[in-house]
């Protein structure tokens, strides 16, 4: 490997064996305290100061990765406006091996890289050089920090190379740092009030007022509405109706909703309500979706589909190890063909829920509809009848109508309450709520809330995709079924107890740097019409409100921009050089397992892979190079071959003298010109 950076050794590494400093004392690689170690918790810790040299930066949050990407003119935190910026990540580099190891920077603005408080990169000096030093065996500090230019985007990346591998960007299983940082865990309150405040509607009776003007959340979250709730009449059965509206919690203790009637006159009130949700029948009956759907078909597909992995039968009360929405009551919830209904669509009356749209057919949404009646036992009691008139007007004056709309075609607005003053009454009392309704929120709900509240409430109005994105891959529950940084899934979970494994899904921990984000946010939309594993039974259900700032925040998480894409120029000569390396005869044999078009893989029953064509379409270019250089770094759990076995050389000499880089950038070239 060429470095032209003049490969200095800096012996840094001391005694593996030595305990860790003392404050005041120099950091000593290694091992550390106990109480060190019992802190660290998975990634990097990224804080922002108004100047380098401050003790107490302006926010900090934890990271998966050591990248960072902020657009020109973007926010580089919810909580600090846009604008030049000084960043520092901290933590960790937990090394499986004592050895040398290059590291490379990559990004816009002056950076600096410390490992084990020596600097040992700072760009712009070192940009296209890589510096050699030898780590420790365990713990070894990092510090990157960075100074973002005056204009354009800021962007920083940190790569890595070992012995037996090629610069790839440190990987997230690596990464550690203290998630007890006093700083962080108070930054950590304010930015989960703010995505309470969001996710709980607040700002749909309340709104912050800043020094000027008063604020208007423009954040996806806080324009975001709660269902529609027009032709209920035709959706929902009226006991339950009654049930939800006096306590949404006593059904599913995770809902949203908050109780907004209390007193000796509740009962009466919500049955008036649910009086008037059952007259509204604006819309079409609903048709039955087909004849004799059969439950033991739609079990097969709950099955096939992953359902139990996000949801449980049994009694909402009783606690799931996994915390699984439970279908107890949902027989009791929908009309007779409504479930149906609901599951072909499930984003149709509510774009924010977090159940996904699986994309499912007509038979399919009613043999799951069969099946879910089967399975779900909650019975409710019988309820006296409302008077609807008095319902509808209870429904605007209870506050119903801030959330809930009754017209298919009008949204909410956001309202203007007066400025929030004594922040511990109403909604955020412990007990008596007043006029305000009841959220059953519990005490670190509440004092995150509260610790937002104290702000200005301008980060309503600024969004970081990157944090949307990690935020939204925790809320949404992707790791249902995907792998990430090590972890196992819940799928696992799930079928552990049957001793089965579910199937091999893709990986989460590289994607924003593997896939164009044009490419994820389709499918995150569910916009593309074929599937890149057909041979995959699970099925990557559409997310389509999220899908956007989704595909583009997990490329900033990698520190890529939505649009960066370094693609070799087109060459035609170096095409035809890599379409002789894809047969057998004098190749690798990538049709073995890979379709190229139309033509379908010879022998792909070990080892599927993904259609060339959809690949050239998919992946970026850097990636597309690691991966085939090292694809069981990349994802072990993936049984495609590796080529070069040494990183460097592969068996077919004939070629480019065997250079595993050359013979792969020309197939590259080769997939580039297959007909789409
Ligand atoms: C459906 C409308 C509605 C929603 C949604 C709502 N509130 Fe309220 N809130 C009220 C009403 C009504 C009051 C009582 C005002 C009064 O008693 O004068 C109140 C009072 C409060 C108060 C006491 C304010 C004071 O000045 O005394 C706080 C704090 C508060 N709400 C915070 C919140 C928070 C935080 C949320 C989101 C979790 C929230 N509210 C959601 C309607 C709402
Ligand atoms: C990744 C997690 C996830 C998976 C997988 C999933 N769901 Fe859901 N589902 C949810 C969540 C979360 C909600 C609650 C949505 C909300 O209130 O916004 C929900 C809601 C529902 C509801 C509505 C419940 C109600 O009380 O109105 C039904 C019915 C449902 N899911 C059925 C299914 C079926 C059938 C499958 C399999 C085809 C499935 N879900 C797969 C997460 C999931
Ligand atoms: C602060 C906003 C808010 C207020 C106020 C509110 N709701 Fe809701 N409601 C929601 C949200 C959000 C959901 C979705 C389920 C969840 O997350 O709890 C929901 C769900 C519902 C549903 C089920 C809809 C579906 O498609 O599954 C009904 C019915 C409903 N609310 C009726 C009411 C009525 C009636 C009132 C007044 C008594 C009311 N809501 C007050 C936010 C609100
Ligand atoms: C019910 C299971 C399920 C859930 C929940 C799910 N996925 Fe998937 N996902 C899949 C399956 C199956 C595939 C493979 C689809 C294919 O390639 O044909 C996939 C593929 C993907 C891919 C393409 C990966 C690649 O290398 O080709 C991305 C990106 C992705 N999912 C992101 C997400 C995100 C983000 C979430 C959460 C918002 C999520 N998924 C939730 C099942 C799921
Ligand atoms: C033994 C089977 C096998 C052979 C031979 C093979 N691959 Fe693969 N390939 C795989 C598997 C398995 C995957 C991972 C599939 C997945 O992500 O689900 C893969 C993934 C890929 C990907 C990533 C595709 C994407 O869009 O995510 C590329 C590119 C690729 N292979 C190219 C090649 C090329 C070029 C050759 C020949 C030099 C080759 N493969 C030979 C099995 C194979």
């Amino acid at each position: 490997m060429v470095r032209p950076f003049a490969s200095v050794l800096v012996a840094l590494a001391l005694c593996s064996a030595a305990p860790s400093s003392q404050p005041g004392e120099p950091f000593k690689p290694g091992k550390l305290p106990p109480a060190e170690v019992a802190a660290l918790a998975p990634g990097l810790t990224l804080r922002f100061y108004a100047k380098p040299d401050n003790k107490t930066p302006l926010d900090a949050r934890r990271v998966r990765l050591a990248a960072l990407h902020v657009p020109a003119d973007s926010p580089p935190t919810p909580f600090i406006a846009p604008g030049p910026f000084h960043a520092k990540l901290t933590g960790y580099l937990k090394n499986p091996l004592k050895g040398d190891y290059s590291f490379k920077l990559v990004g816009t603005g002056a950076i600096t890289l410390k490992v084990n408080d020596k600097t040992i990169l700072t760009l712009p000096a070192d940009t296209d050089k890589s510096v050699e030093i030898e780590l420790t065996k365990n713990y070894n500090k990092i510090e990157i920090a960075c100074m973002s230019s005056a204009k354009g985007d800021a962007t920083v990346r940190l790569y890595w190379a070992g012995e037996k591998f090629d610069f790839e960007p440190v990987p997230p299983d690596v990464l550690y740092s203290r998630h007890d940082d006093a700083d962080l865990v108070e930054k950590s309150a304010v930015r989960e009030g703010r995505n309470l405040f969001a996710n709980l509607h607040c700002a749909k009776c309340h709104t912050f007022q800043g020094p000027e003007k008063s604020i208007v959340p423009t954040i996806p979250e806080c324009t975001s509405h709660a269902p529609h709730l027009d032709n209920a009449g035709r959706r929902f059965q009226y006991d339950w109706l009654v049930a939800w509206i006096l306590n949404p919690r006593a059904l599913r203790p995770e809902a949203t909703m908050p109780s907004v009637l209390s007193g000796p006159e509740a009962e009466k009130q919500a049955a008036d309500i649910a009086a008037f949700l059952v007259s509204l029948k604006s819309g079409d009956a609903l048709p039955a979706t087909v004849p004799n759907p059969k439950a033991a078909d739609g079990r097969a597909l709950a099955k096939r589909l992953g359902c139990n992995t996000c949801h449980r039968p049994d009694d909402p009360q009783k606690k799931d190890e996994l915390g699984r929405l439970s279908h107890f009551f949902t027989a009791a919830k929908y009309a007779p063909d409504a479930l149906g209904h609901y599951l072909k669509l499930p984003h149709r009356r509510h774009a924010w829920t977090r159940m996904p749209d699986f994309k499912l057919s007509d038979a399919e949404a009613a043999q799951l509809e069969a099946h879910l009646r089967d399975q779900s036992k909650g019975v409710l009691p019988a309820r006296p009848k409302g008077d609807a008139a008095r319902g509808e007007i209870l429904f605007e004056k209870t506050g119903c109508a801030r959330c809930h709309t009754t017209r298919p075609d009008k949204q909410t607005a956001l309202y203007q309450l007066e400025r929030l003053r004594a922040l511990n009454k109403g909604c955020l009392a412990p007990k008596d709520h007043g006029k305000g309704p009841d959220f059953g929120l519990h005490a670190d709900q509440r004092n995150a809330l509260l610790a937002f509240l104290k702000t200005d409430g301008i980060s309503l109005t600024r969004e970081t995709p990157a944090e949307f994105s990690l935020r939204q891959v925790n809320t949404l529950q992707c790791n249902s079924c995907h792998r990430r940084d090590g972890e196992s899934t819940r799928w696992h979970a799930v079928l552990e107890d049957e001793g089965k494994e579910p199937e091999k899904l893709p990986s989460l921990t590289w994607i924003g740097e593997k896939l164009q984000p044009g490419w994820t946010k389709k499918m995150l939309a569910g916009e593309h019409d074929q599937r890149a594993r057909p041979w995959i039974k699970a099925r990557m259900p559409a997310f389509p409100a999220r899908a956007d700032m989704l595909a583009v925040g997990m490329s900033h998480e990698h520190g890529f921009g939505a649009l960066e894409d370094e693609r070799p120029k087109h060459d035609a000569k170096l095409a035809a050089i890599g379409e002789k390396l894809i047969p057998q005869q004098g190749g690798f044999n990538c049709i073995n397992c890979h379709a190229i078009g139309k033509t379908p893989p010879i022998a792909p029953f070990e080892a599927p892979g993904i259609n060339l064509v959809d690949a050239a379409l998919r992946l970026r270019y850097h990636y597309y190079q690691r991966w085939m250089l090292t694809p069981d770094r990349v994802d072990v759990s993936m049984r495609m071959p590796v080529f070069a076995t040494d990183g460097k050389m592969t068996q077919i000499r004939e070629v480019f003298d065997g250079d595993a880089r050359r013979q792969f950038d020309a197939l590259w070239h080769y997939i580039q010109t297959l007909p789409k």
